[in-house]
């Protein structure tokens, strides 16, 4: 386990619209770093860079066409080696986005594979063997190559599934997890992987970490075997390198050999119901609203047996928002922010920061999709600098060359003004960030137990380490009594983080309305 996560804070970082250096209107490497300092002032110690690698873009670079060269809008692999470097200098670590599953239909490998005679890359792919033999269960297209068969997708039609074998084999053409052909997709993947860990990254994110073998089993057991593997490759040559899975399946995830997980944003999962449980017709029931009753137990139902099945192998990473989901702004004001983030920065394992979260960013849902981003465009507007600048000092391009327009909105927030005002969310993301920072208890590895959580009560209360930390989300005023309480008769009660009111004495615990407190 590299020893810098235990207490790393992570900043999601969407190239395309955090910083334009060269107005084009595409955010681009010097453009981050040109802000390193900034990440740094929040208390951030790590980056997750999206995908930038060469890509035809049709989802936004997850479609890669050549893994080891930087997509020329963004800049050059000689730029992206200056960015590891200065990010290290400032003690700030570096993940890029790794795309294990599929490549785009673009990419040299599938054109080969496309190809009416066998070569090298005959199986990098899965293909059946006709053009008539279509693939059930799985997305397909079929009558696109020379080639006589179909091929399976992984994602949109323009990201052909690599092969990594199949392990229930029922068809003729699925070739086993052992096969020397998806051996060599597994060297391919390690051999990308070694090419930036050799430039200096220090580690990945790994999209759609879970979908490698096909026809596993329910605990893709072949799939994570793939992982073990690499994580014993990172052991023994790269021990300081991070593995961070897209699978939100901590206890598979983690068991694998990934350092830490995604606690994502599924419907009715335990991030959901905190958060975003108004995506049907009805009232809003995420316990972070203000306005509903709700108490902490369906979270607690869903995040404890993923806690304590996954607590020894590794880190549950909860995110204030990420480039495929709604920013939380959608449905929260900066009031519930406050609370929601102060939570999120409070719970055990690595948390991540989405860009322009900090400041409240909105979620711009009359934005028109950019690269095949669909609702999720929304998400990944351009980062708001000042206030007072063209573009919010995104980009010195015009306009309507932008990436994705700016918010139209004019009391959009921005950097500049939000450091001014002194109740802005900024203070509160780096106060809470600086907190954790200061206090291991709060850090990845404190232990975590639920000290009061009670069916129709709004406060939720729960031990890190030596600390109690206190949270009542709603508008009214609550009182707990001491006696209810967990396990937390050592608490004295000194206060080293606050929002809104919040008392503590030998009897009672009394949450002021919208309260965050931790105590010694
Ligand atoms: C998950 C990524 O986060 C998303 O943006 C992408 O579209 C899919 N995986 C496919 O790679």
């Amino acid at each position: 386990m590299p020893a810098w996560l235990k207490n790393a804070v992570f900043y999601e970082i969407y190239p395309q619209s955090f910083n334009d250096t060269n107005k084009d209107g595409i955010g681009d490497i010097q453009g981050i770093i040109d802000k390193l300092d900034y990440v740094k002032s929040l208390g951030c110690n790590a980056l997750w860079i999206n995908p930038i690698y060469d890509s035809p873009f049709k989802d936004a670079g997850y479609d890669v066409r050549d893994y080891k060269k930087v997509a020329p809008r963004y800049g050059t692999n000689e730029d992206l080696v200056r960015l590891f470097e200065e990010a290290h200098k400032k003690e700030i670590k570096v993940l890029l986005d790794l795309v294990p599953g599929h490549t785009s239909e673009e990419h040299e490998w599938f054109k080969k594979s496309c190809e009416y005679e066998p070569n090298e890359y005959y199986n990098r792919y899965i293909w059946t063997n006709g053009a008539f033999c279509g693939i059930g269960g799985h997305p397909y297209i079929g009558g696109e190559a020379e080639r006589d068969g179909c091929y399976m997708l992984n994602f949109f039609k323009c990201q052909p599934a690599l092969n990594y074998g199949v392990l229930n084999i029922t068809e003729p053409w699925q070739l086993p997890v052992d096969h020397p052909d998806v051996l060599a997709t597994r060297e391919a993947l390690k051999d990308i992987m070694r090419f930036w860990l050799d430039k200096g990254c220090d580690g990945f994110r790994v999209d759609m970490a879970d979908s490698l073998v096909k026809e596993d089993d329910e605990v893709k057991s072949a799939t994570g075997a793939i992982w073990t593997d690499i994580r014993g490759m990172m052991d023994k040559d790269y021990p300081d390198a991070a593995l961070v899975s897209e699978w939100c399946n901590p206890q598979c995830a983690l068991k694998y050999g990934f350092h830490a997980d995604f606690y994502l944003d599924h419907h009715g999962n335990g991030l959901n119901v905190l958060f975003r449980d108004n995506e049907t017709e009805g009232p809003d029931n995420s316990y972070f609203n203000k306005n509903c009753d709700e108490d902490p137990k369906r979270f607690l139902a869903d995040y404890l047996p993923r806690y304590e099945g996954s607590k020894d192998y590794g880190y549950i990473s909860f995110i204030t928002c990420n480039h495929d989901t709604p920013r939380l702004t959608k449905t929260m004001d900066e009031s519930e922010l406050k609370i929601a983030y102060s939570f999120i920065f409070t719970m055990p394992g690595v948390p991540f920061l989405y860009y322009g979260d900090e400041i409240g960013m909105k979620y711009l849902d009359y934005v028109k999709t950019k690269e095949g981003g669909f609702q999720r465009t929304g998400s990944r507007s351009p980062m708001q600098w000042e206030k007072n600048a063209a573009n919010y000092g995104f980009s010195g391009a015009d306009a309507d060359k932008l990436y994705i327009p700016v918010d139209k909105d004019e009391n959009a927030p921005c950097v500049d003004t939000a450091e001014e005002n002194p109740d802005s969310l900024i203070h509160t993301v780096r106060n809470i960030i600086a907190i954790r920072k200061e206090y291991e208890d709060l850090q990845a590895d404190g232990s975590f137990s639920v000290a009061y959580a009670k069916e129709g009560k709004r406060p939720f209360i729960y031990k890190r380490g030596d600390l109690l930390v206190a949270v009542n989300p709603g508008l009214k005023e609550e009182t707990v009594d001491r006696s209810e309480l967990e396990n937390a008769d050592f608490i004295k009660g000194n206060l080293i983080y606050g929002i809104g009111s919040a008392d503590i004495d030998d009897q009672r615990i009394v949450l002021g309305p919208q309260s965050f407190a931790i105590w010694e």
